[in-house]
C-alpha cells in the first residue's frame, strides 16, 4: 500500500500539475505556489532524511549527490519565487527556470535513483521506507524551503558525500551545499 517508489510517484505528478497550472492561469499563482512551496518542501525533506540514505547504501551514492544537489539548488529557486511578486514579469521568469529546473530533477530521479530503489531493495524494505517517507513529509508539511534545521542540512551533506563539514555552523554548511550544487552544473 505504501511502497515508497509508488509514493514518490504521486508526488511528482502533482508537482507537474501545480507547475503547468501557475505557468497557464497567472491568476493562480499567489495561491498555488504556498501549496507547491510546502509540498516540495516536505516531498524533498522525507527523501532526503529517508529515502536517499536507503538509495545511497544500496550503491546508488552518485545519483543521489547528483539529486541531492538538484533539491538545493530547487529550494534556493523557490524561495526567491516566493519573494517575487506574482503578478510581475519577473515572477513568470523565475516559474519558467523553476518548472524547468524541477521537471529535470524529476525525470532524472524517475530514470535513476527510483528504479536503482526498486531493483535493489526487496518489497518489505520498499513498504517500510514508505512508511518512514510518509511520517517524516507529514511532520515537514507547513514549512518552506527555509525551514531546515541543522541536522537536515548535515544530512544532505552527508548525500552528497562532503567531507569535513562537522565544524561547520548551518549557514556555512548552506553556502557551502550551494557552492558545490552551483558548480556541478
Ligand atoms: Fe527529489
Amino acid at each position: 500500500m505504501s511502497d515508497v517508489v509508488d509514493l514518490i510517484m504521486k508526488d511528482h505528478r502533482e508537482f507537474e500539475r501545480m507547475l503547468a497550472q501557475m505557468e497557464s492561469d497567472p491568476t493562480s499563482r499567489a495561491t498555488v505556489l504556498p501549496v507547491f512551496a510546502t509540498l516540495l518542501t516536505a516531498h524533498s525533506r522525507a527523501e532526503e532524511n529517508e529515502v536517499y540514505p536507503a538509495a545511497s547504501a544500496a550503491d546508488g551514492a552518485d545519483d543521489v549527490a547528483h539529486s541531492q544537489e538538484e533539491h538545493v539548488e530547487a529550494d534556493r529557486l523557490v524561495e526567491r519565487l516566493q519573494a517575487c511578486d506574482p503578478d510581475s514579469a519577473e515572477f513568470a521568469e523565475l516559474l519558467a527556470e523553476v518548472a524547468e529546473a524541477v521537471t529535470h530533477h524529476l525525470e532524472e530521479e524517475e530514470e535513476t535513483v527510483l528504479p536503482h530503489l526498486r531493483e535493489r531493495l526487496d518489497d518489505d524494505r520498499l513498504q517500510e521506507l514508505g512508511e518512514a517517507f510518509l511520517t517524516s513529509r507529514e511532520e515537514h508539511l507547513g514549512a518552506g524551503p527555509g525551514d531546515i534545521t541543522r541536522a537536515e542540512v548535515q544530512q544532505q551533506a552527508r548525500n552528497m558525500e562532503l567531507e569535513g563539514t562537522s565544524g561547520m555552523t548551518k549557514d556555512e554548511l548552506q553556502r557551502k551545499l550551494l557552492a558545490e550544487a552551483e558548480s556541478e552544473e
